[in-house]
């Protein structure tokens, strides 16, 4: 039984993964801080399949017992400061853990056992102002955040850990990607959120930044598929994983509203506390190289996404469930 350790298991991409890979026979470890309050919100329904280890990207000897006492075959490195507003309110600590943390798990695994796969959640977020449309493989970064710097920091020091000591280190270039169990600062789950609350008469407005802003938009269980993919392959690499469909903010609410019978003009206020110190204005990415070689496709058109999760967001409200406002960027 093939065994991988997962980093940020707790986050929307980690529960999918171990979802996935559980299916797929593995034994799954995940990796959680110590916090006050418990946080498995979405790692409850599969808690008892997987072990759960303490560990911190900001403690080089948790990871080190970590690898040592469990003797993972492949290793997923998901956890990071995700949101890209807080990189900005606290760009040092994102650095820490986005960039640096990278490097401290890659040396962790060089040291105990070389031979462990090793998965790198890059982002489209390196693309940050384009150097090309669409974004592939080859595209220079150039990142307009701290979160998208430390970003480029963690995709290159796993190419460069690859090349030094000959790790199978792949780093996947993931472009936005979604559904209900994402974290309700980013702004798709925002708009269905709120969609969904303006329907149910609980709130009437919706307050967001720069409505012009393009994303290439899939769904979270689709990504995280390659990102198993990647490792299953002969060779490491680098590979661009994404729908090549772009679509701007205001073309999310219109279809989000939409969907329910109302018209997003009604609701949706433009407000400077939302718009960012500077902006990824487009992104589309070209995953012709991931469709070639991993066979890889998403399954999940932008309609049926913003669909997935306002009919989620009804549903958990309408059960009572705790859904919480959000009132910050
Ligand atoms: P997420 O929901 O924000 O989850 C982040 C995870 O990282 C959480 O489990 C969090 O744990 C953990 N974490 C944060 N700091 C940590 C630390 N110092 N030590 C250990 N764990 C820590 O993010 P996501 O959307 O699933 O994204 C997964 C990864 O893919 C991230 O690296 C993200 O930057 C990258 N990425 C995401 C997208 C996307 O569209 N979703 C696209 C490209 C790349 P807590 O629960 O304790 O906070
Ligand atoms: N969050 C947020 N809130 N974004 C808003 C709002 C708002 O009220 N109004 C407009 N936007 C715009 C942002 O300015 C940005 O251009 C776009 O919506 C998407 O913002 P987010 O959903 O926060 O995602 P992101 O693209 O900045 O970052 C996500 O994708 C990256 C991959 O490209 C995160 O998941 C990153 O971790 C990931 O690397």
């Amino acid at each position: 039984m093939p065994k991988a350790l997962i980093t940020g298991i707790t986050g929307q991409d980690g529960s999918h993964l171990a979802e996935f890979l559980l299916s797929k026979g593995y034994e799954v470890l995940g990796m959680v801080r110590r916090t006050s309050t418990i946080n498995f919100d979405r790692i409850r329904h599969f808690q008892d399949q997987v072990t759960l280890v303490q560990g911190d990207l900001l403690d080089q000897v948790s990871l080190i017992s970590i690898l040592e006492q469990h003797h993972p075959d492949e290793v997923y490195n998901l956890a990071a400061q995700s949101f890209v507003p807080t990189s900005w309110e606290q760009p040092v600590l994102t650095g820490e853990f986005t960039a640096l943390g990278v490097t401290r798990l890659l040396d962790a695994i060089r040291l105990v056992d070389p031979k462990i796969r090793f998965y790198q959640a890059s982002s489209s977020e390196m693309f940050g102002k384009v150097q090309a449309v669409p974004q592939n493989e080859k595209t220079p970064f150039y990142p307009r955040s701290p979160y998208g710097v430390a970003k480029v920091y963690g995709h290159w020091i796993t190419v460069n850990y690859r090349e030094s000591y000959g790790l199978f280190a792949c780093s996947g270039i993931l472009f936005n990607h979604e559904g209900p169990r994402r974290g309700l600062e980013f702004v798709t789950h925002k708009i269905t959120n709120a969609v969904a609350r303006i329907k149910l008469g609980m709130e009437r407005e919706l307050r967001l930044g720069n409505l012009d802003a393009r994303r290439d938009w899939g769904y979270a269980p689709d990504y995280v598929r390659a990102m198993w993919l990647m490792l299953q392959q002969p060779e490491p690499d680098d590979y661009v994983i994404a729908t090549g469909e772009t679509h701007s903010v205001q073309e999310f609410c219109e279809e989000a509203f939409g969907y329910v019978g109302l018209d997003w003009r009604d609701y949706v206020v433009q407000d400077p506390r939302f718009m960012r110190p500077a902006e990824v204005d487009l992104l589309v990415g070209d995953a012709s190289k991931a469709r070639a070689k991993l066979g890889w496709q998403p399954t999940v058109t932008f309609r049926e996404l913003v669909r997935i999760m306002v009919d989620a967001d009804l549903e958990a409200l309408q059960r009572n469930a705790h859904v919480p406002h959000i009132t910050y960027a």
